[in-house]
């Protein structure tokens, strides 16, 4: 069963400076409260070593950026699907375009990440990449051309096709994946091209982490989801 509800807007942070400190826990509180404002599902990736905290303290799914395909024990430095597991962290990112791994690894935290219930949202950067990846049955894929990737150019003006034919390609595959786009996304026409592509949601980071006013700007975000709520 899905712990996840769509249309879904996950904030990457990444390692964006603007979030060190404490601000990684403010964005994650103001994102917290504008779920609640408009019951977007909202999903926010702050970098592993604040994970557990943010969980600890805010109430919306918190996920992981990257975790490693590694065992429990003798895997000093990983990440491993357990450990997020035991932190209450619900899911997480897989192969992101800043964090690419073979698709074999993918495919064993694919079904690590079912055994023990935790949602994988795997990145593609192609669309021979997202076939490859919706045979492996995850729960979402995000479409990210990398080359648009914090250009502020939107990947739903500039390439529009690569979303519908993502969700063309995945439907086909198994229609219960999730299919999610990103890259360049920065304003709510942005959102709203993407959701009439079939998108479920967007995956985002530098047009929300550098913005003036972060809470503005993920209510303009999310303002174009209510509709398919
Ligand atoms: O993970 C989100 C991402 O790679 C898109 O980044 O800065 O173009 O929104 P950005």
């Amino acid at each position: 069963m899905k712990n996840y509800r769509t249309p879904s807007l996950v904030i990457n942070l990444k390692n964006y400076a603007e979030i060190y400190s404490n601000y990684s826990l403010d964005i994650s509180k103001i994102s917290e409260s504008v779920a609640n404002e408009t019951s977007v599902e909202i999903i926010v990736c702050p970098p592993n070593p604040v994970l557990s905290k943010i969980i600890d303290i805010v109430n919306i799914p918190i996920y992981a950026q990257h975790v490693d395909d590694s065992k429990i024990g003798s895997s000093t430095g990983s990440i491993v699907p357990e450990l997020l597991k035991s932190i209450n962290c619900p899911g997480s990112l897989i192969n992101h375009s800043e964090k690419r791994i073979p698709l074999d690894e993918i495919e064993r935290l694919i079904i690590k990440f079912k055994e023990i219930e935790l949602t994988s949202l795997v990145c593609a950067q192609s669309i021979e990449e997202v076939e490859k990846i919706a045979k492996l049955n995850p729960d979402i894929i995000a479409i990210e051309p990398p080359e648009l990737i914090g250009s502020g150019r939107a990947v739903s003006k500039v390439n529009p096709k690569i979303i519908s034919d993502s969700v063309g390609v995945v439907n086909q595959i198994n229609n219960d994946i999730d299919v999610l786009c990103g890259a360049g996304i920065m304003t709510a026409e942005d959102v709203s091209i993407a959701l009439e592509l079939g998108s479920k949601g967007i995956l985002i980071a530098s047009g929300i982490i550098q913005a003036k006013d972060w809470k503005n700007k993920i209510i303009e975000l999310a303002t174009p989801m209510k509709n398919y709520l």
